[in-house]
């Protein structure tokens, strides 16, 4: 990518669900995922709306059924000369805690190769305006403490640890 290439975030569409998926898989590809080791975007995509095609699908988008609405109301994608390298996955949640409503970051994922060149930066960055837009003040994301560029990407831009700790057990 060179410094001539134009990035350019905007709302995602139905028909970018192959693209994001195809990016999902090359980051997984490299094998350092962490905090999204256990949730896949083929899932996030696909809870409620079917079942994702089985094998080597040439379609994934052709398989959503239902509202997909709510599911990209609040997503957009990063697009370098056209071509989708990047995704955010958000997500209204309604919470007892103080606030009433937060925007949650479901999901992030930016092409290796395109990588610290901003697009994380720009997509959450326009999740954080929507959601003001529509008068959500908070937004969260939870991130393993082991996972460096997730923490690197989401104090650069200018998130802070909350006071809500998250216990976890297996059951
Ligand atoms: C986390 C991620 C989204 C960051 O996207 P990005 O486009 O590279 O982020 P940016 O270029 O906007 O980075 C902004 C800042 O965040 C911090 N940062 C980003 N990556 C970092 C890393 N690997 N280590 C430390 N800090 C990092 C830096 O402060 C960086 O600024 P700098 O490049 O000027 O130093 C990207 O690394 C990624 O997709 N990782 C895999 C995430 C994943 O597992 N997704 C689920 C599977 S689809």
């Amino acid at each position: 990518m060179s410094e001539q290439d134009k990035i350019e975030v905007r709302p995602i569409k139905l028909k970018d669900i192959d693209d994001i998926l195809s990016v999902d898989g090359e980051i997984r590809a490299v094998g350092n995922v962490i905090t999204y080791r256990n949730l896949t975007t083929e899932y996030i995509l696909f809870a409620g709306h079917g079942k994702p095609p089985q094998r080597s699908p040439a379609s994934y988008m052709r398989s959503l059924t239902g509202d997909v609405a709510p599911l990209l109301n609040f997503s957009f994608v990063a697009e370098v000369n056209g071509q989708v390298c990047g995704f955010i996955l958000g997500q209204v949640a309604r919470l007892r805690e103080g606030v009433t409503e937060i925007g949650i970051i479901q999901m992030i994922g930016v092409h290796p190769d395109y990588q610290r060149k901003g697009i994380g930066s720009k997509l959450i960055r326009a999740l954080a305006d929507k959601y003001r837009s529509e008068g959500i003040k908070v937004i969260r994301i939870g991130v393993d403490h082991r996972d460096k560029s997730l923490l690197g990407l989401v104090e650069h831009v200018g998130f802070g640890v909350d006071r809500l700790v998250v216990y976890s057990m297996i059951v």
